[in-house]
């Protein structure tokens, strides 16, 4: 079969698509036939060998995918071959076949395509981590979502108006934000500024606008993917109570809280990782997948597919995500019919 493989962590264009032998499966895993294959910003960081965790080397890297199940370990219960499933797993994603813990793949509606389903699975899980489980937003609040017309940005986006919020998307540019705007969001947020200072006035200024919130303090929570100035600034615009969620750090810089800063306002700051989820709140982690395919068969959330590519163009797929021009979702497709 074909995969990407990582032999050595290095520039993204030092990687390729190569033949390899079919995946080894254990008791507990499921034998996948890949249809589609979805990429992810953090995709990006594990080729470089940036990511949190290390894999030894070499191996095939790749998060989310679907697919039809070829065959079954012999502990697996939940699963049996020819049924259509989405999993997220931890490696091995970028390739034709692929061994999936049983836990890590979930059972695909009709009405969900194998692309749509590839193109959510970690953009949403993460989202519902960070609105569900970390923010705890309920309806009628206010909540801010930087990176809002990136992956896991149109997924918040999309997961707050299914529960009844009022989004401001906080984008680079005036397409970004129409695409947030398509996606539901009630406002958009220009994150232009020379300077940390200019963003905080900037910010604040916008979300008075939007809010009427004196001080521009009118944001119950703050989905954050960027980072930076952006973490900083964003702390600005919380209102009593608020809270910022704490999801990565797509502009490369990790930010730091004044804790006196969260004292006087009242105002908290939320870590929200994902992959730990299945380990430590399996039960809520099955919930939000089942709630992220229940509205996406409804037709009431979206992939937001923007491009396709073959696997063997897999890299310069995964390159677009480092020159800032991405919006929405990439898939790849394997060629299976
Ligand atoms: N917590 C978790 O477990 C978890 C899981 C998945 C992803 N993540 C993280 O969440 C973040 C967003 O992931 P994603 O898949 O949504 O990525 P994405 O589709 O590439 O979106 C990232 C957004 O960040 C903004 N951005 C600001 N500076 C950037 C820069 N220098 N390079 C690229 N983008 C920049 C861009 O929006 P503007 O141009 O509008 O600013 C972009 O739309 C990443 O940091 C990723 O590592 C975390």
């Amino acid at each position: 079969m074909r995969a990407l493989v990582v032999h050595e962590f290095g520039p993204l264009g030092s990687h390729k698509v190569e033949e390899v032998p079919a995946p080894k499966s254990g008791p507990n895993d499921v034998l996948i036939d890949v249809h589609a294959i979805g990429l992810n910003f953090p995709d990006t960081l594990m080729l470089q060998g940036k990511y949190q965790k290390r894999p030894d080397r070499p191996f095939v890297p790749g998060r989310d995918l679907a697919g039809v199940v070829r065959s079954v370990g012999s502990d697996v219960t939940r699963c049996k071959p020819g049924d259509r499933v989405v999993a997220q797993v931890f490696t091995g994603g970028f390739a034709q076949s692929v061994a999936a813990p049983e836990k890590r793949c979930f059972p695909l509606p009709e009405a969900v395509s194998f692309e749509e389903a590839a193109g959510m699975i970690t953009v949403f899980n993460t989202a519902w981590v960070a609105i569900e489980l970390r923010a705890g937003i309920q309806a009628g609040e206010t909540v801010m979502v930087t990176g809002a017309a990136g992956g896991v940005g149109l997924a918040a986006v999309q997961l707050c108006k299914a529960r009844g919020v009022t989004v401001l998307a906080a984008v680079s540019s005036p397409e970004k934000g129409e695409l947030a705007l398509a996606n539901g969001a009630d406002h958009v947020i220009d994150t232009n500024a020379t300077d940390l200072d200019a963003l905080k006035r900037h910010l604040r200024a916008q979300v008075e606008a939007a809010t009427g919130a004196k001080n521009g303090n009118g944001c119950n929570a703050v989905i954050d993917m960027v980072g930076g100035d952006l973490f900083e600034a964003g702390l600005r615009v919380l209102a009593f109570g608020g809270r910022l969620i704490v999801v990565g750090f797509a502009g490369g810089t990790v930010p730091a809280a004044k804790a006196n800063y969260l004292l006087y306002n009242n105002i908290g700051v939320l870590g929200a990782p994902l992959d730990i989820q299945f380990e430590h709140a399996y039960a809520d982690m099955e919930r939000g997948v089942a709630e992220t395919l229940r509205l996406a068969s409804e037709g009431k959330v979206r992939a937001n597919i923007t491009a396709r590519y073959p696997l063997d163009e897999i890299v310069p797929a995964l390159q677009t995500f480092t020159d800032r021009k991405m919006k929405g979702k990439i898939v790849v497709t394997t060629g299976r019919e």
